[in-house]
């Protein structure tokens, strides 16, 4: 299976010998950090063992996998469109993967949509775009109470009934927890088909699980490569020792510019197509992980920002090149394109004569190289990733890899890189709003302090509803 995994880390342009005044790791900071990360692994190492972290064995769940890429086959007989409703961790990525790999045209089975806003002018369209009866709809929420994914999901019913008539369930899949939450209870009071999201598995880490599995298995991908890519990653960071081991050298270095020297923002500047998802997928996955308060009530985080390499050349350098020095970077792109082709050699200014005749991938590579070496000469320090190929395996391993990374990074923080307390209170707020029963208290509480802030509002036209009542008469 697969040909194996080939990736280059660089982490020349973090070390201070190489960013001479600028903002380089010295020796014995590096070693610091170093020890920090062993420290982390080993206690995340004893939390598997212990069964409270369960991303480590996704990788080797090729069983299930199996089952499920034979049941997405049966899906692909039957439908021609595949709608995942869901959102956060439900979504970002089966995304990036979908879209890292070509989309669907690039992989050709069942056409893959992912729903995971419930913005109206965004939502209907898309369902009323889809070819219903021909669509099976995949509702992803590991909790089961997400507002967004069960508003979407009555909406997605209320439609299949309306081609499949008492037939509808035939055309839902629910992927949830095995025993806790709504869309758990309505899979077995309805009989509908469900996969389980493991326990111990949290959204951001679960994409390696049925999450991401099943709906990627229907739109193409070879997910038995995906979690062997994962397992091979997995075999490096176990087997390999000290500096040689990359994601330790990674976690140490990202642990320095989170804690030691600490850089608030840390953009990923992507080159190649469908790297900008996987920057999405990444986003969420170390903002969410890592923003937090630890015990002692300091916060600690570091906003994730991405930027499409040579789109962003062109809007975003000159901030980071010469604006606040509060950044690290992380160049990703792959090793070889797939498309060739050369910029004709006519109909050139004589001082464009250099792109003539020369393949338009040397210019990209090019504009790679001077985006770093533009920042790096202001002493910026930059970590360059490089992915072998474009495939399955090397998907899956990378994700993997990041995972680790972020992980450990926040147990080297001192907080819970697995929760989210912050994105469920928001969750519960929304509850309240929408009327939820038991909730009462809360929303009242929330609405007597927004009572209390006191309004700096412009109105521009007449006869306008007061801010936050738009549509409501
Ligand atoms: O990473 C996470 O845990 C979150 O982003 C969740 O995935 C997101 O909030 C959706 O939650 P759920 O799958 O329970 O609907």
């Amino acid at each position: 299976m697969g040909d194996g995994i080939r990736f280059r880390f660089d982490f020349s342009l973090v070390g201070d010998s190489n960013l001479p005044g600028g903002d380089g790791i010295h020796g014995p900071a590096f070693q610091k950090a170093m020890g920090l990360v062993d420290w982390a692994v080993a206690a995340l190492e004893a939390k598997h063992q212990r069964g409270e972290i369960g991303f480590p064995d996704l990788p080797f769940e090729v069983k299930g996998a199996r089952a499920i890429a034979r049941d997405a086959a049966a899906l692909c007989r039957k439908y021609t469109h595949l709608l995942v409703l869901g959102i956060g961790g439900s979504a970002l990525g089966t995304r990036a993967i979908h879209e890292a790999l070509g989309g669907s045209a690039a992989l050709g089975k069942m056409k893959l949509s992912v729903a995971d806003n419930v913005d109206p002018d965004v939502f209907f369209p898309l369902l009323s775009s889809l070819p219903m009866r021909k669509t099976v709809v995949v509702a992803i929420s590991k909790s089961g109470g997400t507002a967004e994914t069960n508003a979407q999901l009555s909406l997605a019913i209320a439609a299949l009934k309306k081609v499949a008539g008492s037939r509808w369930k035939e055309q839902l899949i629910l992927v949830t927890d095995p025993q806790k939450g709504v869309f758990r209870r309505m899979a077995d009071a309805e009989g509908i088909r469900s996969y389980p999201v493991p326990p111990n598995v949290g959204g951001r880490f679960s994409v390696l699980s049925p999450v991401g599995l099943l709906p990627l298995a229907a739109a193409g991908v070879r997910v038995e490569r995906l979690l062997s890519g994962a397992a091979q990653m997995e075999s490096v960071f176990r087997h390999t020792r000290g500096t040689d081991n990359p994601v330790r050298f990674a976690a140490a270095v990202y642990v320095h510019y989170l804690l030691q020297n600490p850089k608030p923002v840390h953009v990923w500047f992507t080159y190649g197509a469908g790297l900008d998802r996987v920057a999405e997928w990444w986003q969420q996955l170390w903002g969410e992980s890592l923003g937090k308060r630890r015990k002692d009530g300091r916060p600690v985080g570091q906003t994730p920002a991405r930027a499409v390499g040579v789109t962003d050349q062109h809007s975003q350098v000159q901030l980071y090149q010469d604006g606040p020095p509060d950044k690290v970077f992380t160049f990703v792109r792959w090793m070889e394109g797939r498309e060739k082709g050369n910029v004709p050699r006519a109909g050139f200014a004589p001082d464009m004569a250099m792109l003539g005749g020369r393949p338009l991938r040397d210019l990209f590579d090019a504009e790679f190289e001077g985006t770093i070496g533009a920042l790096w000469d202001a002493g910026r320090p930059i970590v360059r990733m490089e992915i072998g190929r474009r495939d399955e395996e090397h998907l899956g391993a990378f994700l993997h890899f990041w995972e680790w990374v972020t992980a450990i990074a926040g147990e080297c923080a001192g907080i819970d890189p697995f929760d989210q307390p912050g994105v469920e209170e928001g969750k519960k707020i929304a509850r309240a709003l929408m009327g939820e029963k038991g909730s009462e208290a809360r929303r009242e509480a929330f609405q007597r302090k927004v009572a209390g802030i006191r309004r700096a509002e412009i109105r521009v036209g007449k006869d306008l509803p007061p801010a936050g009542r738009r549509g409501k008469k």
